[in-house]
């Protein structure tokens, strides 16, 4: 996507305090947080679909999930699953100045290949994928068992970074994308779009 083009976009979003400050945070733990362009689609799908169960693969310090929260129906409940605890601790503080409250967000420490198969066939209404890239293959299956028919499935970092469009590029990363926007588009239960907002939305409903 033209530079210009994005930067655009994600200036059309004006973050208050929390995700400001959830963003530095992000700088100090070196994570990847989804861009305001991106984050304020996930909250305007979120909304569109009335989300009241929500899974989210790689929470990071919690930018994505204050859009997803801010976007869902009101108790809905956001189960996020992370590797690292210092990023779940982080993402708690983001959430409590957020003012959620507490049983809004469920947040699952361990390696999602592990925790994924524990969650409920069909249980929820919207899946988010930000997890470790070279895992999107298997974590898109698992989406696919998770979410409800007429639910809504999100990979994000679809382009990654502009590799995953040039056949040159074919590092583990980059073709574990290609892998599971392949596995997308050849699914008969899936309508798809591929969105080119920061660094790329997969975004998917269950045809139900
Ligand atoms: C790109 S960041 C997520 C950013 C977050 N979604 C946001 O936009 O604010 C990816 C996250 O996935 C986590 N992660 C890496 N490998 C993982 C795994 N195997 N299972 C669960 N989480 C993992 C990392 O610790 C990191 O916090």
């Amino acid at each position: 996507v033209d530079p210009a083009l994005a930067a655009f976009a994600d200036d059309f979003v004006s973050e208050d305090d929390v995700l400001l400050a959830a963003r530095d945070a992000a700088d100090e733990w070196g994570v990847d947080s989804l861009s305001p362009g991106t984050g304020s689609t996930l909250r305007v799908i979120a909304s569109a679909s009335q989300a009241r169960a929500v899974v989210e693969i790689g929470t990071g310090v919690g930018v994505s999930g204050v859009y997803l929260v801010r976007g869902m129906a009101p108790g809905g409940i956001l189960t996020s699953i992370d590797v690292e605890p210092d990023h779940h601790r982080s993402a708690r503080a983001t959430f409590a100045a957020a003012g959620f409250a507490p049983e809004r967000t469920r947040l699952i420490t361990g390696r999602a290949l592990d925790v994924l198969p524990r969650l409920t066939d069909g249980g929820y209404d919207l899946v988010l994928i930000d997890g470790r890239r070279t895992e999107f293959p298997e974590y898109m299956e698992q989406a696919v068992r998770l979410a409800r028919p007429g639910g809504v499935i999100i990979m994000a970092h679809a382009l990654g970074h502009g590799r995953v469009a040039d056949p040159a590029q074919r590092d583990p990363e980059t073709t574990a994308i290609r892998e599971a926007l392949r596995a997308v588009r050849g699914a008969d239960g899936l309508t798809a779009s591929l969105v080119p907002i920061g660094d790329g939305l997969l975004i998917a409903t269950v045809n139900a």
